[in-house]
């Protein structure tokens, strides 16, 4: 029997399998009119397929909780219910192939108001659709605009932002919602501090700059049901205590273990682990299954339950990360773009029964 596709129950709710379909920004949401951030019938076909595919969850990608919150124009969002009823067909279609519909809620901090990535993803001009970044201080990410420096009752403004995201998230049929804490986003850059120079409560030592992601993460799960799971994901390390040549000040996975107990603690129940994108140019060492390692210690040392990411391509890899312990799931990427069905052909590798939609035979 294959550990990968065991089920996994997290509160009250069954994933019928440890493969997971990361969240990954498409850029194909209407960036004008009144669909602004709805979902679009691309993202029904890329989303349902891979739940088809047999992806056991299927989340949705970084959504932003305000439209000034967004990476781009394009991405979608969650602060109207426009949007929650373009979002309802969706879930209600990965879930009737069996799969968990989730969604990552997002705030892009410093590095909101970009173009499309696959333009080069520049920072867009207030006239071009684009919007002043805000941060925890004002220091600007690699070129990007210098954010504005975000008082206190914004931040309390943008903890109210995520619950009011996280309830839509709910009216539109979705049943696991993720935190967005990595890839020097905003919760990300007031963890690390190479984005937090706050001498307010919100910045200072571990417990200040931890403080924005746990009110958040209290407001979410305020609002969430306690039968359903929340996740969060990190970035594990800014990669920089990895390079003994970097002497730049960051965060590093001794912090991501002690920032796993306190989540659980706030009822987070699993921690989805990432890396990078806080500080530019750090040196990241990757390779296949190059996260592992701090899903492992977060697992392990931090006793959460995790999730893998990151160069996971190979069935008898993802089998052997749960198997041994490393992790308790693994979320695919890239691997799922090329391949929505990889999940299928990983079950029978692996000798375990799937179930094909029965339209294909
Ligand atoms: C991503 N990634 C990403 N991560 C995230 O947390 N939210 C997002 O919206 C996105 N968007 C995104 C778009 C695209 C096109 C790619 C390729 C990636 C990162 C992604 O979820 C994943 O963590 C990485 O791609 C590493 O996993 P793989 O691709 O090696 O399996």
């Amino acid at each position: 029997m294959s550990s990968l596709f065991t089920p996994l129950t997290l509160r009250s709710l069954r994933i019928p399998n440890r493969v997971w379909m990361s969240p990954m920004c498409m850029y194909s949401a209407a960036s004008t009119g009144p669909d602004t951030g709805a979902p679009t019938g691309f993202h029904h076909t890329h989303l349902a397929t891979r739940a088809a595919g047999g992806a056991g969850l299927v989340m949705a990608e970084a959504t932003g909780v305000r439209p000034d919150g967004r990476i781009s124009p394009w991405d979608l969002g969650l602060w109207n219910d426009r949007q929650v009823e373009a979002f309802r067909p969706l879930t209600e279609a990965i879930r009737a192939h069996g799969s968990v519909p989730a969604v990552q809620l997002a705030h892009a901090g410093r590095k909101a108001g970009t173009d499309k990535a696959w333009r080069g993803g520049r920072a867009l001009g207030q006239t071009e659709g684009g919007w002043q970044p805000v941060g925890p201080s004002p220091v600007a990410f690699d070129g990007l605009p210098v954010p504005h420096e975000l008082t206190v009752p914004e931040i309390q403004q943008l903890v109210r932002d995520f619950a009011d995201a996280a309830e839509r998230a709910l009216a539109a049929g979705f049943q696991v919602v993720e935190v967005h804490g990595a890839h020097g986003y905003l919760i990300n850059s007031f963890l690390s501090p190479a984005g937090n120079h706050r001498t307010d409560a919100y910045g200072g030592d571990f417990a200040g700059r931890a403080r924005f992601a746990l009110e958040v993460v209290d407001a979410v799960r305020a609002v969430w049901p306690d039968e359903l799971p929340v996740f969060f994901r990190t970035s594990a390390t800014d990669w920089l205590a990895e390079n003994p040549a970097d002497d730049r000040e960051g965060w590093a996975a001794q912090d991501t273990v002690r920032l796993a107990k306190e989540l659980r603690a706030h009822g987070v129940d699993l921690l989805d682990v990432s890396s990078g994108g806080m500080v530019p140019g750090a040196r990241i060492g990757t390779g296949p299954g190059y996260q592992v390692p701090y899903a492992d210690r977060a697992r392990n040392e931090g006793g959460i339950a995790t999730a893998a990411v990151g160069l996971v391509t190979e069935p008898a890899q993802a089998e052997a990360i749960v198997a041994e312990g490393r992790s308790d799931a693994v979320f695919l990427g890239r691997e799922l773009l090329r391949n929505p069905y990889w999940p299928h052909h990983a079950a029978a590798a692996l000798g375990s029964e799937t179930h094909w939609p029965e339209q294909y035979g």
